[in-house]
Protein backbone atom coordinates (compact mmCIF):
# COMPACT_ATOMS: atom_id res chain seq x y z
CA UNK A 1 0.00 0.00 0.00
CA UNK A 2 2.91 2.24 0.92
CA UNK A 3 4.72 1.23 -2.23
CA UNK A 4 1.42 2.31 -4.42
CA UNK A 5 1.17 5.85 -2.78
CA UNK A 6 4.79 6.65 -3.59
CA UNK A 7 4.65 5.38 -6.93
CA UNK A 8 1.46 7.39 -7.30
CA UNK A 9 2.88 10.47 -5.85
CA UNK A 10 5.54 10.42 -8.10
CA UNK A 11 2.78 9.80 -11.02
CA UNK A 12 1.01 12.83 -9.82
CA UNK A 13 4.33 15.13 -9.78
CA UNK A 14 5.14 14.33 -12.91
CA UNK A 15 1.42 14.40 -14.69
CA UNK A 16 1.12 17.79 -13.42
CA UNK A 17 4.76 19.37 -13.97
CA UNK A 18 6.25 17.09 -16.78
CA UNK A 19 5.12 17.02 -20.34
CA UNK A 20 3.09 14.26 -21.63
CA UNK A 21 4.40 11.44 -23.94
CA UNK A 22 2.64 9.81 -26.92
CA UNK A 23 3.04 6.54 -28.58
CA UNK A 24 0.26 7.14 -31.26
CA UNK A 25 1.10 10.02 -33.52
CA UNK A 26 -0.84 13.33 -32.62
CA UNK A 27 -4.27 13.30 -34.52
CA UNK A 28 -4.36 16.57 -37.31
CA UNK A 29 -0.48 16.65 -36.65
CA UNK A 30 0.37 16.50 -40.48
CA UNK A 31 -2.48 18.95 -41.00
CA UNK A 32 -2.33 22.35 -41.63
CA UNK A 33 -2.67 25.56 -39.38
CA UNK A 34 -5.99 27.09 -40.17
CA UNK A 35 -5.76 31.10 -40.58
CA UNK A 36 -8.21 31.72 -37.15
CA UNK A 37 -9.36 34.66 -36.20
CA UNK A 38 -7.66 36.17 -32.81
CA UNK A 39 -11.35 35.87 -30.83
CA UNK A 40 -11.00 32.02 -32.61
CA UNK A 41 -7.70 31.28 -31.23
CA UNK A 42 -8.36 32.09 -27.90
CA UNK A 43 -11.68 30.20 -27.91
CA UNK A 44 -10.26 26.90 -29.15
CA UNK A 45 -7.39 27.48 -26.75
CA UNK A 46 -9.45 27.50 -24.20
CA UNK A 47 -11.76 24.82 -24.81
CA UNK A 48 -8.22 22.77 -25.25
CA UNK A 49 -7.31 23.86 -21.79
CA UNK A 50 -10.80 22.64 -20.42
CA UNK A 51 -9.65 19.36 -22.25
CA UNK A 52 -6.09 19.11 -20.85
CA UNK A 53 -7.84 19.56 -17.80
CA UNK A 54 -10.15 16.55 -17.44
CA UNK A 55 -7.27 14.81 -18.82
CA UNK A 56 -5.48 15.73 -15.88
CA UNK A 57 -8.27 14.73 -14.04
CA UNK A 58 -8.50 11.55 -15.46
CA UNK A 59 -4.88 10.36 -14.63
CA UNK A 60 -5.45 11.17 -11.06
CA UNK A 61 -9.12 9.19 -11.11
CA UNK A 62 -6.99 5.89 -12.73
CA UNK A 63 -4.21 6.33 -10.45
CA UNK A 64 -6.43 6.48 -7.19
CA UNK A 65 -8.43 3.66 -8.91
CA UNK A 66 -4.85 1.58 -9.32
CA UNK A 67 -3.91 2.41 -5.62
CA UNK A 68 -7.13 1.14 -4.30
CA UNK A 69 -8.01 -1.75 -6.73
CA UNK A 70 -6.67 -5.12 -5.47
CA UNK A 71 -7.84 -7.41 -8.50
CA UNK A 72 -4.76 -8.27 -10.91
CA UNK A 73 -6.93 -8.44 -13.93
CA UNK A 74 -8.30 -4.96 -13.19
CA UNK A 75 -5.72 -3.44 -12.49
CA UNK A 76 -3.76 -4.36 -15.58
CA UNK A 77 -7.02 -3.89 -17.85
CA UNK A 78 -7.89 -0.58 -16.76
CA UNK A 79 -3.88 0.26 -17.68
CA UNK A 80 -4.31 0.43 -21.24
CA UNK A 81 -6.69 2.85 -20.67
CA UNK A 82 -4.77 4.74 -18.15
CA UNK A 83 -1.92 4.94 -20.91
CA UNK A 84 -4.21 5.93 -23.45
CA UNK A 85 -5.26 9.18 -21.19
CA UNK A 86 -1.85 9.72 -20.78
CA UNK A 87 -1.59 10.00 -24.88
CA UNK A 88 -4.93 12.69 -24.57
CA UNK A 89 -2.67 14.59 -21.91
CA UNK A 90 0.04 15.14 -24.33
CA UNK A 91 -2.28 15.86 -27.42
CA UNK A 92 -4.23 18.55 -25.62
CA UNK A 93 -1.15 19.48 -24.28
CA UNK A 94 0.73 20.22 -27.91
CA UNK A 95 -2.52 22.10 -29.12
CA UNK A 96 -2.33 24.31 -26.47
CA UNK A 97 0.80 25.16 -26.96
CA UNK A 98 0.16 25.39 -30.83
CA UNK A 99 -2.81 27.90 -30.22
CA UNK A 100 -0.41 30.01 -27.87
CA UNK A 101 -2.66 29.37 -25.07
CA UNK A 102 -1.54 28.22 -21.28
CA UNK A 103 -2.60 25.14 -19.34
CA UNK A 104 -5.01 25.51 -15.90
CA UNK A 105 -3.37 27.36 -13.37
CA UNK A 106 -5.40 24.76 -10.82
CA UNK A 107 -4.47 21.52 -12.69
CA UNK A 108 -2.74 20.57 -9.32
CA UNK A 109 -5.75 21.03 -7.24
CA UNK A 110 -8.21 18.98 -10.14
CA UNK A 111 -5.80 16.26 -9.75
CA UNK A 112 -6.11 15.99 -6.11
CA UNK A 113 -9.53 16.31 -5.79
CA UNK A 114 -10.14 13.64 -8.70
CA UNK A 115 -7.65 11.50 -6.98
CA UNK A 116 -9.71 11.61 -3.46
CA UNK A 117 -13.02 10.33 -5.34
CA UNK A 118 -10.71 7.76 -7.48
CA UNK A 119 -9.53 6.36 -4.23
CA UNK A 120 -13.61 6.95 -2.27
CA UNK A 121 -14.79 4.82 -5.39
CA UNK A 122 -11.99 2.09 -4.91
CA UNK A 123 -12.82 2.02 -0.94
CA UNK A 124 -16.32 1.14 -2.38
CA UNK A 125 -15.17 -1.65 -3.98
CA UNK A 126 -14.08 -2.84 -7.85
CA UNK A 127 -17.54 -2.87 -9.13
CA UNK A 128 -18.61 0.43 -7.76
CA UNK A 129 -15.31 1.55 -8.78
CA UNK A 130 -15.72 0.61 -12.22
CA UNK A 131 -19.09 2.11 -12.62
CA UNK A 132 -17.66 5.35 -11.11
CA UNK A 133 -15.24 5.02 -14.24
CA UNK A 134 -17.56 3.79 -17.01
CA UNK A 135 -20.24 6.80 -15.88
CA UNK A 136 -16.91 9.56 -16.18
CA UNK A 137 -15.93 7.94 -19.08
CA UNK A 138 -19.71 8.93 -20.89
CA UNK A 139 -19.80 11.75 -19.10
CA UNK A 140 -16.63 12.59 -21.04
CA UNK A 141 -18.00 11.63 -24.07
CA UNK A 142 -20.77 13.62 -24.12
CA UNK A 143 -18.69 16.65 -23.29
CA UNK A 144 -16.41 15.98 -25.94
CA UNK A 145 -19.18 16.17 -28.66
CA UNK A 146 -20.49 19.72 -26.83
CA UNK A 147 -16.68 20.37 -27.87
CA UNK A 148 -17.23 19.36 -31.26
CA UNK A 149 -19.79 21.95 -31.93
CA UNK A 150 -18.56 24.31 -30.38
CA UNK A 151 -14.72 24.09 -31.52
CA UNK A 152 -14.28 26.86 -34.49
CA UNK A 153 -15.31 24.97 -38.02
CA UNK A 154 -11.63 25.62 -39.26
CA UNK A 155 -9.84 24.56 -36.42
CA UNK A 156 -9.18 20.60 -38.21
CA UNK A 157 -6.70 20.28 -36.06
CA UNK A 158 -8.19 20.67 -32.24
CA UNK A 159 -11.11 18.84 -33.82
CA UNK A 160 -9.08 15.67 -35.11
CA UNK A 161 -8.07 15.44 -31.75
CA UNK A 162 -11.33 15.61 -30.06
CA UNK A 163 -12.68 13.42 -32.37
CA UNK A 164 -10.21 10.52 -31.58
CA UNK A 165 -10.76 11.53 -27.53
CA UNK A 166 -14.33 10.92 -28.18
CA UNK A 167 -13.60 7.51 -29.20
CA UNK A 168 -10.76 5.97 -26.77
CA UNK A 169 -13.41 7.48 -24.39
CA UNK A 170 -16.20 5.54 -25.70
CA UNK A 171 -13.63 2.45 -25.51
CA UNK A 172 -12.70 2.80 -22.28
CA UNK A 173 -16.16 3.17 -20.62
CA UNK A 174 -16.97 -0.22 -22.19
CA UNK A 175 -14.14 -1.55 -20.79
CA UNK A 176 -15.01 -0.84 -17.46
CA UNK A 177 -18.89 -2.21 -18.33
CA UNK A 178 -16.73 -5.44 -19.31
CA UNK A 179 -15.40 -6.01 -16.13
CA UNK A 180 -18.39 -6.21 -13.99
CA UNK A 181 -19.02 -2.04 -13.93
CA UNK A 182 -22.24 -1.22 -11.43
CA UNK A 183 -24.38 0.99 -13.20
CA UNK A 184 -24.09 4.15 -10.68
CA UNK A 185 -27.46 5.60 -8.90
CA UNK A 186 -28.50 8.62 -10.75
CA UNK A 187 -28.20 10.86 -7.94
CA UNK A 188 -24.43 9.91 -8.55
CA UNK A 189 -24.61 10.72 -12.03
CA UNK A 190 -26.38 14.07 -11.18
CA UNK A 191 -23.44 15.36 -8.24
CA UNK A 192 -20.39 14.25 -11.07
CA UNK A 193 -22.37 16.37 -14.00
CA UNK A 194 -22.08 18.99 -11.39
CA UNK A 195 -18.71 18.64 -10.48
CA UNK A 196 -17.85 18.39 -13.95
CA UNK A 197 -19.64 21.12 -14.74
CA UNK A 198 -17.48 23.83 -11.79
CA UNK A 199 -14.65 22.38 -13.13
CA UNK A 200 -15.66 22.88 -17.11
CA UNK A 201 -16.55 26.55 -16.66
CA UNK A 202 -13.22 26.78 -14.36
CA UNK A 203 -10.73 25.72 -16.16
CA UNK A 204 -12.19 27.84 -19.17
CA UNK A 205 -10.89 31.12 -17.81
CA UNK A 206 -8.32 29.54 -15.48
FE1 LIG B 1 -9.06 10.97 -22.06
FE1 LIG C 1 -10.95 7.80 -20.96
Amino acid sequence: MLDHLIIGFDKALRTVFAPARSIRPVPGDDLPEAALTDEERSDAAALMRVNHCGEICAQALYQGQAVMSRDPVIRRELEQASNEETEHLAWTEQRIAELGGRKSLLNPVWYGGAFALGMLAGKLGDRWNLGFLAETERQVEAHLSGHLARLPADDAKSREIVGQMKIDEARHAETAIGLGAHELPAPAKQLMKLMSRVMTVTAYRL
